[in-house]
């Protein structure tokens, strides 16, 4: 029997591998993703994750394997175009524009997505300006969502480092994604801050009807959060499964989650 015929998901990824001159960065893997679903992605340093990520957006292309969404092939398109069909990204190491206003950060994430006419733009029509106001309206709503509408004027780089990782995520969300891939979104935060992002996290999917992609070390957000998560080790697949069922699979505590981490949800 074959799921994806009759309900194609909205990610299919299947066989993926990825070499960087012989190291195998990804080997052979396969998962898939679906709207209003969070899939966790769990891991030791250097598994692989943000290579994940890096192929699933064109960032980097695979070396083997498919990537499909909605059922078309993005395998080798490139970053620009995948970002239009719907993937968007948060990155480990913030790559805000720090000179930029935190408004104008997901202003400028917009014009991604959106054309205006070379004549709407030099004519200063009308259209074009209520073209303009209704995206800083939303860039505006976007920011809400994340707690950040006060600061809408500040320059991003002067943020505190939280809502700096939030300021991330709006700006992806300006590019109207299907998919959201969040690379390490609490990291530096604190259990209030977590807390916090978690509610954002849930509010988003649940508002834009998103597929997330969650790679996190956070323990507790992982296992409260995801509806399944899947464990790489050295590039591979370990296991893919319910939350509870990570927890107790014994190749992925001795692997990952007895060395260092605390797992018990709360
Ligand atoms: N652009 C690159 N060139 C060469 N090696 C890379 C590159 N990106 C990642 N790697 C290597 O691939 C492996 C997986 O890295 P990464 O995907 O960053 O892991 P994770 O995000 O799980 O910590 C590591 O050994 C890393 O050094
Ligand atoms: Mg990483």
């Amino acid at each position: 029997m074959s799921p994806e015929i009759s309900h194609p998901h909205l990610l299919q990824v299947s066989h993926l591998t990825k070499t960087f001159r012989g190291l195998r960065a990804l080997q052979d893997v396969s998962l898939f993703v679906d709207s209003g679903e969070i899939l966790g992605v769990i891991g030791p340093n250097g598994a692989g994750k943000t290579t994940l990520f890096n192929c699933l957006t064109g960032y980097l292309p695979p070396t083997q394997g498919t990537i499909l969404l909605q059922s078309q092939d993005i395998t080798r398109l490139r970053m620009p175009d995948v970002t239009q069909l719907g993937i968007a990204r948060t990155f480990q190491n913030i790559r805000l524009f720090g000179a930029l206003s935190v408004l104008d950060n997901v202003r400028v994430a917009q014009q991604l997505r959106t054309h205006f006419g070379p004549l709407e733009f030099v004519l200063g029509l009308e259209s074009f300006r209520r073209k303009e106001r209704a995206l800083t309206e939303e860039a505006l709503h976007h920011l809400e969502l994340f707690g950040l509408a006060e600061q809408a004027n500040f320059q991003a780089g002067n943020l505190p480092y939280g809502m700096q990782r939030r300021l991330e995520i709006a700006r992806a969300l300006a590019t109207s994604p299907r998919l959201l891939l969040l690379d390490e979104p609490a990291a530096g935060m604190n259990v209030s801050e977590t807390d916090a992002l978690h509610q954002m996290i849930l509010e988003v999917k649940h508002r834009f009807d998103l597929a997330i992609i969650l790679v996190e070390h956070d323990m507790r957000l992982v296992m409260n959060i995801c509806d399944r998560i899947m464990v790489l080790n050295y590039g591979r697949v370990l296991a893919t499964d319910t939350p509870e069922a990570i927890r107790r699979n014994p190749e992925v505590i001795e692997s990952y989650l007895g060395r260092t981490h605390h797992v018990e949800a709360s």
